[in-house]
């Protein structure tokens, strides 16, 4: 925390700011003007556009996409077993009628698909002109943890730009590392996948993971139960089978 050390008048409003103690000298700077600057810089009309503007800015910084799906499309993806012809039906289905409210849990073993299928809706409900993002729990919960640190976002922004987004995916729910209490299972990593899934519960959300919805709830502990219900609500579940993609007999 900076500590602060004294207040300015804004020259161009007349507001009162105040002014911190930083390693670089102290500063301190009127929040509106500043805003208004920006805007202005950017050739914005209104806040409303600046705040679009910030959360589309937060969706770059935060996604990262492995090379092998970088390129993927619902329509690259190449249905093998019927569970997948279907999960291709329902994807296309789902960008087609999307209304912000809708979610899915797409599960299934390694290299079926599922982030494949995640990150090509992802990519396709951008197209209508949605904002939503692709990340990994265990890259999402990362970002988390340097936040507390003083990172480019804190934890406060970072739940309200999440909370914000048309459509949510989280892949891989379920490989992040979840520490134990003596008492059970709590700890840090569910207690922020339960606050994620309870602010957006009326949202979209999609969510991958290699588990069972048993699996998950006894991984999350006292929150388990809380999890699942959220993260399932008004979602079209999906359980993949068939052969792993990424395995052709190395030895
Ligand atoms: N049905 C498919 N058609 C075309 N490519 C596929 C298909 N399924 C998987 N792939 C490709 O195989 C690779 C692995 O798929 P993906 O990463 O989506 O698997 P996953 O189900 O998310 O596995 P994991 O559980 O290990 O995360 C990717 O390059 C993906 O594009
Ligand atoms: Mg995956
Ligand atoms: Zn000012």
């Amino acid at each position: 925390m900076l500590k602060a050390v004294g207040e300015e008048t804004c020259a161009t409003c007349g507001m009162v700011y105040k002014l911190y103690e930083t390693p670089r000298g102290i500063m301190g700077a009127c929040k509106t003007c500043v805003d208004n600057e920006f805007i202005k810089s950017l050739k914005l009309p209104s806040i409303e556009d600046l705040k679009q503007k910030r959360l589309e800015i937060f969706v770059t910084d935060f996604e990262k996409v492995t090379s092998d799906i970088e390129r993927a499309s619902v329509s690259s993806y190449k249905p093998r077993h019927e569970t997948q012809l279907k999960a291709k039906q329902i994807a296309v289905k789902y960008v087609k009628d999307f209304d912000g409210k809708k979610s899915l849990v797409i599960s299934g073993d390694p290299g079926l698909g599922k982030s494949h299928l995640a990150y090509a809706i992802v990519k396709a409900i951008r197209q209508k002109g949605y904002t939503a993002l692709y990340i990994k729990s265990t890259h999402l919960l990362d970002k988390l943890k340097k936040s507390y640190s003083g990172d480019k976002y804190s934890e406060e922004q970072i739940f309200d730009m999440i909370e914000r987004l048309d459509l949510l995916v989280i892949d891989d729910i379920g490989a992040e590392y979840v520490k134990s209490n003596d008492d059970g299972h709590e700890s840090w990593a569910s207690d922020v996948l339960y606050k994620i899934f309870d602010m957006r519960i009326e949202k979209a959300n999609i969510c991958t993971t290699n588990y069972t919805e048993s699996e998950l709830e006894r991984k999350y502990g006292n929150n388990g139960p809380r999890i699942i219900s959220r993260m399932t609500a008004n979602a079209h579940a999906i359980r993949l089978e068939g052969q792993d993609y990424r395995r052709k007999e190395a030895f």
